[in-house]
């Protein structure tokens, strides 16, 4: 079934990336531009396609960060200490090891699993990946994003946050994502970061319908009478 007809049919479409590479960029944006244009929203475009590349990102790095903390285990399991292991991954993952390690994840079989459907005139996009986050990721995950749910922007969330000494929650890209639906009129319930002992997925939910339109639009308009 070509994506054209999985769309007609309202079928899931599936994409699924073991990097993100251009390929993935592309057919995220393509599936995304098809069913935006098919319910008259291509205006959501921008914000849709830089969220769930967002959690594709967050997905493949979780893979990649268990393959690398799975071969730092087995080879110093004595000396293994997770805060260094940590520090030297952020590390390799700037450099050339990010090569090694998509060829590792196809080994491995760990991919990131995009979903993108509509029902009901609503667009559900699932990003899941076969790592857990441990408790300590969950926590510092949930009390970013209850902060985020509360500010209006950026300048307002590092005010809120400022008492947030978790390093590793210290990321944006959850938080954005969070004022991006909010700048859509929507909230919490449209954006749900699950994971369980096994896998971890994350859900936007957006109903492609008028009020989301008009929603956004006004969020543009008083951003753009704010800096004028
Ligand atoms: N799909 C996922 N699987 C496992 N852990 C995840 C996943 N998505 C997010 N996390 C955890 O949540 C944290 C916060 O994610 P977030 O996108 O907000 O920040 P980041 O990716 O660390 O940094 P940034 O997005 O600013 O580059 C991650 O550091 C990771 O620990
Ligand atoms: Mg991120």
């Amino acid at each position: 079934m070509t994506i054209d007809e999985a769309i007609n049919l309202n079928k899931p479409v599936i994409i699924k990336a073991y990097s993100v590479s251009e390929s993935t960029e592309h057919y995220i944006k393509l599936v995304l531009t098809k069913i935006l244009q098919k319910h008259n929203c291509e205006v959501l475009l921008i914000p849709l396609y830089t969220a769930v590349k967002e959690l594709v990102v967050n997905a493949v790095k979780a893979n990649q960060k268990f393959i690398y903390f799975e071969g730092k285990k087995s080879y110093e399991s004595v000396f293994f200490n997770s805060e260094k292991a940590l520090q030297l991954f952020r590390l390799e993952m700037t450099r050339s090891d990010a090569k090694y390690l998509d060829t590792l994840a196809r080994k491995h079989n760990l991919h990131a699993m995009t979903t993108i459907t509509v029902i009901d005139k609503k667009l559900c996009i699932d990003v899941e990946n076969p790592t857990p986050m441990n408790e300590t990721e969950r926590d510092a995950v949930k009390k970013k994003l209850n902060i985020a749910r509360q500010c209006e922007d950026i300048t307002d969330y590092f005010i809120q946050a400022q008492e947030d000494d978790y390093k590793e929650g210290a990321g944006l890209g959850l938080v954005l994502i969070t004022m991006m639906l909010k700048g859509m009129g929507l909230n919490q319930s449209n954006f749900i970061i699950d994971s369980d002992h096994e896998k971890t997925i994350a859900s936007i939910i957006v109903p492609l319908t008028e009020a989301t339109l008009q929603a956004y639009q006004k969020r543009i308009i008083d951003s753009t009478t704010n800096v004028a």
